[in-house]
């Protein structure tokens, strides 16, 4: 299967009165049509601004980037950070879209429905408002809005956030990207809403064989929908694996406290967060960035936490991670989340 998405050495950082602030570093994966990647991590760990530099909607006078994101095309491969902006413009919503963690932002308040979908439409076909009308209507149907025909006059504000979220995913889907970056999209909506929503972006993603990134703090949902995981840490990616590889031997500290952080079903245990906070993004600490907050750091030995930025290692194929700790001690560490 080729990717359809690959990121190389993604740096992204942004320099601010009190200094630089290096929001993703050396960030590289990839995703195939047809496949779900999560990515998860606390807050301020760079999901959304690694997936903002994906669709190329960081400002290039202000934000400093690096490396590459190379989306092939059918008619070759176009690299997303260094292409002209004309033409990361004319991709954005065609050839990639995304769902924003905050959709009435995404909305305009004053324009119906239809008119915001139809003009997304219409932006890469030929058709006039009437078409663009019926075409936003079908999506409203295809997304599971009653009444579309009625719908598609109201305004944001005359719709639930649950059906809000149905209207963004039709507004990024309008016009069939291969890939669709989905930033938190049911964190506001209640479980059962969550549970629709997500179906209806799974449902979709195999209609029309789209390249799926889910954003999301909610490890149920990961195990749930995704075929993949990157797992984020202060700017970088600390493991990235398979679905089940990453809950049954995740092989980084920051994971296994994640997945002690989740209640399990049918077994009585305490939520477990993880004490501390994160380093801050404009002076890193030396070696790793987690071990301030890692209860294993202390079972390396030579200082190595303290002094050197573990590689990201691939240690079986598919199944990356940056740590010092030895295999055997791991096997002890993962012990914690069962
Ligand atoms: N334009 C900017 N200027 C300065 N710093 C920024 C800018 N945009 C993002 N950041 C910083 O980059 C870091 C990563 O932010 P990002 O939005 O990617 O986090 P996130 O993982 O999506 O978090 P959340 O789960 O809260 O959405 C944060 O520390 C944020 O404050
Ligand atoms: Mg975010």
């Amino acid at each position: 299967m080729k990717n359809f998405l690959e990121v190389n050495n993604l740096n992204v950082a942004f320099p601010t009165e009190d200094g630089l602030v290096r929001a993703t570093n050396e960030v590289s994966f990839s995703v195939a049509r047809g496949e779900t990647l999560a990515v998860v991590g606390e807050s301020g760990s760079g999901k959304s601004v690694s997936s903002l530099a994906v669709m190329g909607l960081h400002n290039r006078k202000t934000a400093q980037i690096t490396g590459s994101a190379i989306l092939n095309l059918e008619s070759g491969p176009v690299d997303v950070i260094s292409a002209d902006e004309e033409v990361v413009r004319r991709m954005r919503g065609k050839e990639m879209a995304m769902i924003f963690q905050d959709p009435m932002s995404a909305l305009h308040p004053y324009y119906s429905i239809g008119d915001q979908l139809s003009e997304a439409w219409r932006l890469y076909n030929e058709g006039s408002k009437a078409d663009g009308i019926k075409r936003a209507t079908e999506m409203l149907d295809l997304v599971g809005i009653p009444n579309a025909a009625k719908r598609v006059t109201e305004f944001p504000h005359q719709f639930s956030g649950g059906m809000r979220q149905r209207v963004m995913i039709a507004m990024a889907l309008i016009n069939n990207p291969s890939l669709l970056i989905a930033d938190e999209p049911t964190t506001a909506l209640d479980v059962t809403v969550q549970a629709q929503i997500l179906k209806l972006i799974r449902d979709l993603q195999i209609e029309f064989n789209m390249a799926v990134i889910l954003i999301t703090h909610d490890l149920g949902v990961v195990a749930e929908v995704a075929d993949r995981v990157n797992v984020m840490y202060a700017g970088r990616i600390v493991e990235q694996a398979k679905i089940d590889d990453a809950f049954y031997s995740p092989d980084h500290p920051y994971t296994i406290g994640l997945l002690q952080s989740i209640p399990r079903v049918g077994k009585q245990q305490r939520l477990h967060a993880i004490p501390g906070q994160p380093p801050s993004l404009i002076n890193l600490p030396e070696g790793c960035s987690f071990r301030a907050r890692c209860e294993y750091s202390n079972q390396v030995s030579g200082n190595l936490c303290a002094t050197k930025m573990p590689a990201l290692q691939e240690k079986i194929a598919g199944h990356l991670s940056r740590c010092h700790l030895e295999e055997s001690q791991l096997k002890k560490a993962r012990e914690a989340v069962k």
